[in-house]
């Protein structure tokens, strides 16, 4: 017993004493007014600073991904909020909104690796592998995570973020497997199924380097931006419960919208 060390967090992130702190073998004073927020999650995250073009467009899919209007987790926000919950609960309850259909950087980078994959395994050409994935998924209906978006369609984020990615050099074999996918389903949909913008995050986050657990990470921490404000304009501009009959529209915990017209289970009954 007494041989053993007293219990410690071991990690490789930071150190902290009663005069420093120091992340990733840097003084957080160096870094602080030197280097962008952007450029800190790379450190953070990944352990050393990013090249200025990685560094650029981490910022530039902060800024993307940051807000999109109300979506599954900042209506979550608002309705926690709306409840009364406190600024940090509220904000982790839309975080636990992002999942398999919202913010899913992570599962366009997985399925854009696993065709990379099964090029080199199976000795193909990275289009054609697309196009077999494509065809494969279709064929047993599953959904491509990072294709198609319910309300736009075609992503306005997605061109931005090719673009800024070509321009600055990142563009590589996660993006051209991404853009053969897309192409691959003219063919196989018989129309064409757009990439959107968590798909082009996923592409070009894999081309600058991040893994895809790390994609999903950046977009929870840019994501939480949008989740404050929406916390923090519902606590300020609504009177909460979102149900309130003297509100001039209907509100979306109206009784009139929980009456039995709304109601398709079993009807009225007894236990005797
Ligand atoms: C988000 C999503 C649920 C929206 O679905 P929707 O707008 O309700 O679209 P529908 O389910 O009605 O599908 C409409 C058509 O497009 C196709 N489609 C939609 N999304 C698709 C996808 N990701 N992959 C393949 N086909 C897709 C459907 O197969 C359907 O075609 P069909 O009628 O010929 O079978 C769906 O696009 C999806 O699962 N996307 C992947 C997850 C993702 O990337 N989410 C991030 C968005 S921010």
């Amino acid at each position: 017993m007494t041989d053993k060390k007293p219990f410690a967090w071991e990690t490789a992130i930071a150190w902290k004493n009663k005069d420093r702190i120091v992340v990733r073998g840097y003084d957080v004073n160096e870094l602080t007014g030197t280097i962008s927020f952007a450029e800190h999650f790379h450190l953070v995250l990944k352990g050393e600073l990013p090249t200025p073009e990685v560094g650029r467009m981490t910022d530039a899919i902060m800024v993307n991904m940051a807000e999109h209007a109300m979506s599954p987790s900042s209506a979550t926000v608002r309705f926690a909020t709306s409840g009364g919950a406190e600024l940090n609960a509220a904000v982790a309850a839309g975080v636990a909104g992002i999942g398999r259909l919202h913010g899913t950087a992570d599962r366009p980078a997985e399925l854009f690796l696993s065709v990379a994959r099964r090029a080199d395994e199976e000795g193909l050409a990275d289009a054609e592998a697309a196009r077999r994935v494509v065809a494969e998924m279709r064929a047993v209906k599953e959904r491509m995570p990072g294709f198609h978006h319910a309300q736009h369609i075609r992503d306005p984020r997605t061109a931005r973020l090719m673009d800024l990615s070509g321009k600055l050099g990142i563009t590589g074999r996660h993006v051209t497997i991404a853009r053969a996918m897309e192409d691959a389903t003219e063919a196989v949909f018989g129309r064409r199924i757009w990439i959107n913008g968590p798909g082009a995050m996923g592409c070009v986050g894999l081309d600058m380097g991040y893994e895809p657990l790390q994609l999903k990470a950046l977009f929870i921490v840019c994501r939480s931006l949008s989740l404050c404000a929406h916390s923090i304009e519902e606590m300020t501009r609504e009177k909460g419960w979102r149900a309130s009959s003297n509100s001039p529209m209907v509100q979306p915990l109206d009784l009139s919208m929980q009456g039995p017209d709304h109601y398709d289970g079993p009807a009225d009954r007894t236990l005797s």
